[in-house]
């Protein structure tokens, strides 16, 4: 059947006919976390977000063989596995994005997709990126003359960046790349540092601003009387700044002055601002990991950048104006969707396809979008509900199995534990362990039972076979 002359072409039955592109999406992601795994492949078929050969290798469990694991690390023994998962409803900047996510913690892609489903029935998201770069560093420890230092590099920066070009970066500066200029900062007396800002494109980064930091080293030395310490990258590029903002109407008031007093804690204070960035970046390391992103260097620019005004705070802000809530995030997020690992891993390659991210800038703003969302659901859920029931079911799923559940005794022990939960409002491990070991005692006699009659029938029916094929034998043979 072709894709024209089908009413209904997808597996759950939606009359696709009638609706643009970002609709079907939107009506693809109903009811996606009720689905079957097969379903999900489908309706991600559907979608155009993966392939049938994406689904083959979904399957078969992925990338196995460590060649690829020996290119880029030492002393490889195997991969690590962690859950893959997408999370749905998001729609950034009017564009409709399955959202792949690598993440071992519990609740994450739930939360995000249904604060992203909360963000699209009342408001929307926009993103956008404020200047360009990657920022490398180079010290000068101790810095004989600091006046001079300045004269040579404003005397020399054309003809140095000109030479980079020519020499270091000549490809990146044909892709419209290259050095967009030098800044020399004083650290102390003693202390100077030269900052360069590179525009790497789609590349994170690191290893191209490495190199041209070492390369100016020896131009700098020889032009100077200068001795140069240290060259690398800096992770707060700030130079390049990533933006995410959502607007909602329509909500409750009270709602939305708990969220504004929420972002207000986490702006003010420290210990609260730490847990709060740590959920902005659930959202965003779990891309980053499904896309081959170096999620350390990314991790350490939001932070520093966090506590820029000298103070760690948050990374998000929320406020109510005019009836209206505001929520915003800016950061410097270094990612890429060339080089390292982005399109030698196939899982990765995969990734950056489903998302739809066309370049680093577009893989950025998906990345900020994801994290503000991320941060609005925890304080939607702490603010009314509380964080623990959000988390529960998938949690009493961990304990069973983490108690040593097995088969019928998965749903009795889960059952069992969501009654505790609604009596005591806490749970742990140990009540876990302590049901699974009063279930097995008590049903041990009736299993025992159990097992006997089916011995008995099994004995019953192989007796009752054996005269059946005699029978059979006795009738052949006349
Ligand atoms: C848990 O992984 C993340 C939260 O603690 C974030 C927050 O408190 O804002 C729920």
């Amino acid at each position: 059947m072709t894709r024209s002359n089908r009413k209904t072409n997808n597996s759950v039955g939606i009359n696709n006919d009638s609706l643009s592109k970002e609709e079907q999406k939107k009506e693809l992601f109903k009811g996606f976390s009720r689905l079957t795994m097969a379903e999900r492949f489908s309706r991600l078929v559907e979608m155009g977000a993966l392939t049938q050969t994406d689904i083959k290798y979904l399957k078969s469990g992925g990338i196995k063989k460590t060649d690829l694991a020996e290119k880029f690390i030492e002393n490889v023994i195997g991969y690590f596995q962690l859950p893959l998962g997408v999370a749905t409803n998001f729609c950034i900047d009017g564009k409709r994005r399955v959202i792949p996510m690598a993440v071992e913690e519990t609740s994450i892609i739930a939360a995000a997709s249904k604060t992203a489903r909360w963000v699209s029935e009342y408001g929307n998201i926009k993103t956008s990126i404020k200047g360009s770069g990657v920022i490398g560093q180079i010290q000068i420890a101790q810095v004989k003359d600091f006046e001079n230092l300045k004269q040579v590099i404003q005397k020399n920066e054309k003809e140095w960046i000109n030479r980079l070009h020519e020499e270091v970066v000549p490809s990146m500066y044909k892709r419209g790349g290259g050095i967009v200029g030098f800044k020399l900062r004083s650290l102390s007396e003693k202390m100077a540092v030269i900052h360069v800002v590179v525009d790497t494109r789609d590349a994170m980064g690191a290893n191209i601003v490495n190199q041209v930091c070492e390369y100016l080293r020896t131009l700098i030395e020889s032009a100077t009387n200068e001795d140069v310490s240290v060259c690398i990258v800096s992770n707060l590029s700030d130079s390049c700044l990533v933006r995410a903002e959502v607007m909602m109407s329509g909500l409750d008031q009270e709602l939305m002055q708990k969220i504004e007093q929420a972002s207000l804690f986490a702006e003010t204070d420290p210990y609260r601002a730490a847990t709060s960035n740590k959920g902005v970046m659930n959202g965003i390391d779990a891309i980053l990991i499904a896309t081959g992103n170096d999620w350390r260097a990314v991790s350490a620019g939001v932070h520093a950048y966090s506590a820029r005004e000298g103070r760690y705070q948050s990374i998000t802000k929320w406020r109510v104006k005019a009836g209206k809530l505001y929520g915003f995030f800016e950061a410097p997020l270094m990612v890429g969707t060339v080089g390292g690992m982005t399109r030698l891993h196939p899982t990765a390659k995969m990734c950056l396809k489903m998302l739809g991210a066309k370049d680093a800038h577009s893989l950025a703003r998906t990345c900020a979008a994801v994290g503000l969302v991320q941060n609005l659901g925890a304080l939607r859920a702490l603010t009314t509900v509380g964080i623990i029931e959000g988390h529960m079911k998938l949690h009493i799923q961990n304990l069973t199995l983490g108690a040593g559940a097995k088969g019928w005794e998965i749903p009795v022990i889960q059952k069992h534990l969501e009654i505790i939960f609604g009596f005591k409002n806490r749970i742990s491990l140990s009540q876990a362990v302590e049901a699974l070991r009063v279930l097995r005692k008590e049903t041990a006699n009736h299993i025992e039972v159990l097992k006997k009659i089916r011995d008995k029938h099994q004995q019953q029916a192989l007796v009752a076979l054996k005269g059946i094929k005699a029978k059979h034998k006795k009738w052949m043979d006349r």
